[in-house]
């Protein structure tokens, strides 16, 4: 792939890459949007070193890709709600994100992407590792994707936030958590989504938020899940992310899963993260 106005470079074989020549707290031109948006669908997860972005600038870069979409129980900024605040204070013994997960993925229409800036990083930990979900798919044997194809799987978001609720660990409270259930049931998507601008299939269950496959209970669920989270946390399938202040990453939510690293206890950690409306998975 030819770039025209950026640099990219890989940053390892599954997935990942670093883009320097471009200033994303200015409007981007045709240009370097067109490379921007070739690099995240070939790499599916771009990091932007040396960056300064105050939060009308993050959420002006998130409406380059899209709708920006608010969380419903993470802690926000007052005035821009759609900025979420990831922080892991010096006495705090929990982060979010510590696991496996694409983003949001209990919604009808999960996030098509994600951006996180980070603020204060600590001297050492607080990685984020990402995993390339259309290599997981591609990984597996022909009888397994045979026995997946054309199944479901249960997307549940009080599987996390209840736990973290009883933590502590959002801003809202366990009953506003049991209240949302109503208006927010499990739902259901594909095991294998096709994503919508590449046309590749990719294994979509991750074991934040994925309860179990469909007509198949949480317990015969449980050993077919499992194999397919080994797969996606193996080194070949992901990268590992270093951060550094005022990065910012854009992740494709759609095709990756993340997890922040919780290895930095006594130190900060401070992150903006917005997220961009998606489609529902076919
Ligand atoms: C997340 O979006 O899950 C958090 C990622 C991170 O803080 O590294």
């Amino acid at each position: 792939m030819t770039y025209r106005q950026t640099t990219v470079r890989p940053i390892a074989g599954a997935l990942g890459a670093e883009i320097s020549g471009v200033d994303l707290s200015a409007p981007l031109d045709d240009a370097s949007f067109a490379d921007i948006h070739a690099a995240y669908l070939e790499h599916l997860v771009l990091f932007f070193p040396d960056q300064r972005l105050d939060p009308e600038a993050l959420i002006a870069l998130g409406r380059r890709f899209g709708e920006l979409e608010a969380h419903p129980f993470l802690p926000n900024l007052k005035d821009h709600p759609e900025v979420v605040l990831l922080q892991k204070k010096e006495t705090a013994e929990t982060n979010v994100g510590n696991g496996w997960h694409s983003d949001m993925s209990f919604l009808e229409t999960p996030p098509a992407g994600s951006v996180l800036y980070a603020l204060d990083v600590p001297p050492y930990g607080g990685d984020t590792l990402f995993a390339n979900m259309y290599l997981v798919h591609d990984s597996l044997s022909d009888g397994l994707k045979q026995m997946l194809g054309g199944r479901s799987a249960i997307h549940d978001y009080t599987r996390v936030f209840l736990e973290a609720a009883r933590r502590g660990r959002t801003s809202a409270s366990m009953e506003d958590i049991e209240a949302a259930r109503d208006e927010m049931p499990p739902v259901e998507h594909p095991v294998f989504r096709t994503h919508p601008e590449t046309g590749r299939k990719l294994l979509y269950v991750n074991p934040f938020f994925t309860s179990h496959l469909k007509d198949i209970s949480p317990d015969e669920s449980r050993p077919i899940l499992e194999y397919l989270y080994q797969q996606t946390a193996k080194p070949e399938s992901t990268c590992r992310y270093r951060w550094r202040e005022h990065t910012v990453a854009l992740w494709d939510n759609r095709c990756t899963q993340h997890y922040a690293v919780n290895d930095y206890h006594g130190h900060r950690r401070t992150m903006h993260r917005i997220t961009i409306r998606g489609d529902r998975p076919f």
